[in-house]
């Protein structure tokens, strides 16, 4: 479901500034622009309306991830992680935002010039917007295994958000929903499940929580590791990280989708064929409930994967 246009008057931190959105541009020449060369992240928090906070979920997980692929293509941030989560806390508090939001970091080779050979000029930004359901998640999906292949590591990895492998997840996305379906399955080259167009995929299958492995051409969700744990942890489920073949997908048990955006999203048909009963099933509920309540700072033990961010209450006249 594509967001809404944000307000232009949103300020974001642009070039080591804070600025209108409708200030921050770049220039159509810019390296990135035209050769995909800039690596994102993507951040939600969640509004407590009982406390006038925003719980934004594991930013500094985020922020490493986005420090450590940037270095893929040679890109510098130079502000800790600790520093860039400052820099997003004084976002929520100058926007005043008193509703769920996204947290968009963007770095990117900057200069403008033809030619593919990056320099060493990048910029970065941080913006946040409000932001609601990204996929509803109350009722199952319908998945597709896309005829586009997952991109091989060796090409473009898949492991970091960079910004031309997107056009990787847009192909995809476009296939399946022409064809009727509400998301995508990537294979990889090899014909092994890899993950949907923009989260992980988990199958349940007799009583295990299976995943695919790091090496198998996945962006190594945040979420994922939060699933796993909570299916370890409380659940006390055995999680194994291997291959998975397109036919497990037929004959698996339960099916779901993770996603800082998408969330836990239920998959209740594939490919035309119903996942299990072809209702939402026991784990994928319990999973998704339990996701839902430690992103909203009400399990203790998991205290640590969010920041509260105290939003000042509006002024009434
Ligand atoms: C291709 C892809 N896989 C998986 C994910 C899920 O990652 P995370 O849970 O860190 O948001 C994303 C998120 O944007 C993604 O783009």
């Amino acid at each position: 479901m594509p967001s809404s246009e944000p307000d232009p008057s949103t300020i974001v931190y642009f070039e080591n500034r804070y600025v209108p959105l409708a200030e921050a541009h770049v220039g159509v020449l810019t390296h990135a622009l035209n050769y995909g060369t800039g690596v994102f992240e993507g951040i939600r928090g969640y509004w407590d309306r009982g406390r006038n906070e925003i719980l934004i979920a594991r930013p500094i997980e985020h922020y490493v991830r986005w420090k450590r692929n940037a270095g893929i293509l040679h890109l510098e941030i130079p502000p800790t992680a600790e520093e860039l989560l400052e820099i997003t806390v004084e976002l929520l508090r100058r926007n005043a935002f008193r509703s769920d939001i996204y947290v968009r970091p963007l770095v990117w080779k900057s200069a403008q010039r033809i030619g593919v050979h990056a320099d060493d000029r990048d910029s970065f930004t941080i913006v946040a917007v409000p932001f609601g359901v990204y996929m509803d998640s109350t009722k199952g999906i319908h998945a597709g295994v896309t005829s586009w292949r997952r991109l091989e590591d060796n090409a473009i990895p898949g492991r970091a958000k960079i910004c031309g492998a997107y056009v990787n997840s847009a192909l995809a996305t476009d296939d399946v929903r022409r064809a009727g379906f509400d998301e995508a399955i990537f294979l990889s080259e090899d014909g092994h499940v890899a993950e949907g167009a923009t989260c992980n995929i988990f199958m349940v299958r007799n009583g295990r929580l299976i995943t695919p492995g790091a090496a198998d051409n996945i962006l190594e969700g945040i979420t994922r590791g939060c699933i796993i744990d909570l299916a370890r942890d409380l659940l006390h489920l055995e999680v194994a990280e291997r291959s998975i073949d397109r036919s497990e997908l037929y004959v698996c048990d339960e099916l779901f989708l993770t996603g800082t955006a998408v969330e836990v999203a239920p998959v209740t048909m594939v490919d035309h064929r119903r996942v299990g009963t072809g209702v939402i099933g026991p784990v994928t509920s319990e999973l998704r409930r339990l996701y839902t309540e430690a992103t909203r700072g009400r399990i203790p033990q998991y205290a640590n994967w969010i920041r509260r961010v105290a939003v000042p209450a509006p002024i009434h006249a």
